[in-house]
């Protein structure tokens, strides 16, 4: 009978639960008003011809460069982030090598590291989240090939700073170090520009979050133009589609756009945060779209009573270390301002003592 590899057949599945998401979709960390009104224009523009044929990446590909200052040769588009991580594993990793995380982080990470028969070393996060970078140096060995690390970190919103990144990065000269930067836009810290000093470094951005085109999969790796040659054999020339291709320079071009919906998010976010504190409920400050949120015991009747509200947040209990959490993102301000009103009725609901005045 036919079997598939043992590595594979050893990962769990992955469901995120995507199945009827109807309602203010505050789960999985997407922009919650769309993309440019330009790329929806573009979109009713495309003909026939570019889709009859296969796309051709490579001029979308330097105008994804010149606007994040890095040279051609070391940037692919991918689809997605997710592809990224993908041709990263594919690239580097082979059964016996290690694979350091630290957790909880995205899942993705694990599932594509494990798939190759490369051994996943999960290391706990430190204190409310933070990176344990002492604890990472320590676990770098001669098999280490890849860490991953996501910065801003999901779930957690955590971020690590400059200074234990280029620890780990001198340390682990023989492995490549993928810095994803998927909510780069809500924090404003980027690796990018040390990919010059640095040739095992690997940044990745994706176009999923601020600016709205989760559907379209469009993600971004860059690195060293040597490592990127090696990348590119693994990769598809054909990975990314001629419809996001069309999309993305005018997606580029809106950065007013962007902007303000970064700016709003941010907003929401210090509003989200100050309102969780006045509820007295535990939360981790972040620098991404999302607030991790300690609920506790009562957190499926939270789940609950958010969904019945007609706002879907995430369940993030079963993640290492996270129990009793929930994921929140961030949107409009509206929203946030209709998410706050549900959060306060909520809470009163599940809390025995109901809500300090
Ligand atoms: C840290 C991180 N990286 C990557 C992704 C996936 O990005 P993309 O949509 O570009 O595949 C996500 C999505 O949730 C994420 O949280």
């Amino acid at each position: 009978m036919l079997e598939a590899r043992a590595a594979v057949r050893r990962l769990k599945e992955y469901h995120p639960p995507l199945g009827g998401r109807v309602g203010l979709r505050l789960d999985f960390n997407e922009n919650t008003v769309g993309c440019s009104p330009r790329v929806l224009e573009r979109l009713r523009q495309v003909q026939f011809e570019p889709l009859a044929r296969y796309p051709e990446r490579e001029s979308v590909e330097r105008q994804v460069a010149a606007h994040l200052g890095v040279e051609p040769a070391g940037l692919l588009l991918t689809n997605g982030v997710d592809e990224a991580i993908h041709l990263i594993c594919e690239t580097y990793l082979e059964p016996g090598n290690e694979v350091l995380i630290v957790e909880p982080t995205f899942s993705m990470y694990e599932i594509y590291a494990a798939a190759t028969g490369a051994q996943v070393i999960t290391i706990p996060a430190g204190p409310e989240f933070s990176y344990p970078t002492d604890s990472v140096l320590a676990h770098i060995s001669p098999r280490t090939r890849l860490i991953a690390i996501a910065n801003p970190n999901n779930p957690t919103g955590a971020v690590v700073p400059r200074s234990d990144l280029l620890r780990i990065l001198r340390a682990a000269a023989d492995a490549a170090v993928l810095v994803d930067e998927a909510y780069f836009d809500f924090y404003g810290e980027t690796s990018l520009a040390e990919i010059e000093r640095f040739p095992n470094l690997f940044a990745a951005r994706t176009f999923s979050k601020a600016y709205g085109l989760a559907g379209l999969r469009i993600g971004v790796l860059a690195g060293g133009a040597e490592q990127m040659a090696m990348v590119r054999r693994v990769s598809s020339p054909y990975n990314v589609n001629a419809v996001a291709l069309a999309c993305l320079p005018e997606a580029l071009a809106d950065q007013e756009y962007v902007r303000a919906y970064v700016a709003e998010v941010r907003q929401g976010r210090e509003r989200l945060e100050q309102e969780l504190g006045s509820l007295k409920l535990h939360f981790w400050p972040s620098q991404a779209n999302f607030v991790l949120v300690g609920i506790g015991e009562g957190h499926e009747a939270f789940l609950g009573g958010m969904r019945k509200r007609g706002i879907l947040v995430r369940d993030r209990s079963r993640d290492p270390g996270c129990d009793g959490c929930v994921r929140i993102s961030v949107g409009s301000n509206e929203q946030t301002e209709r998410l706050i009103v549900a959060l306060r009725e909520v809470v009163r609901a599940i809390s025995p003592m109901g809500v300090p005045a």
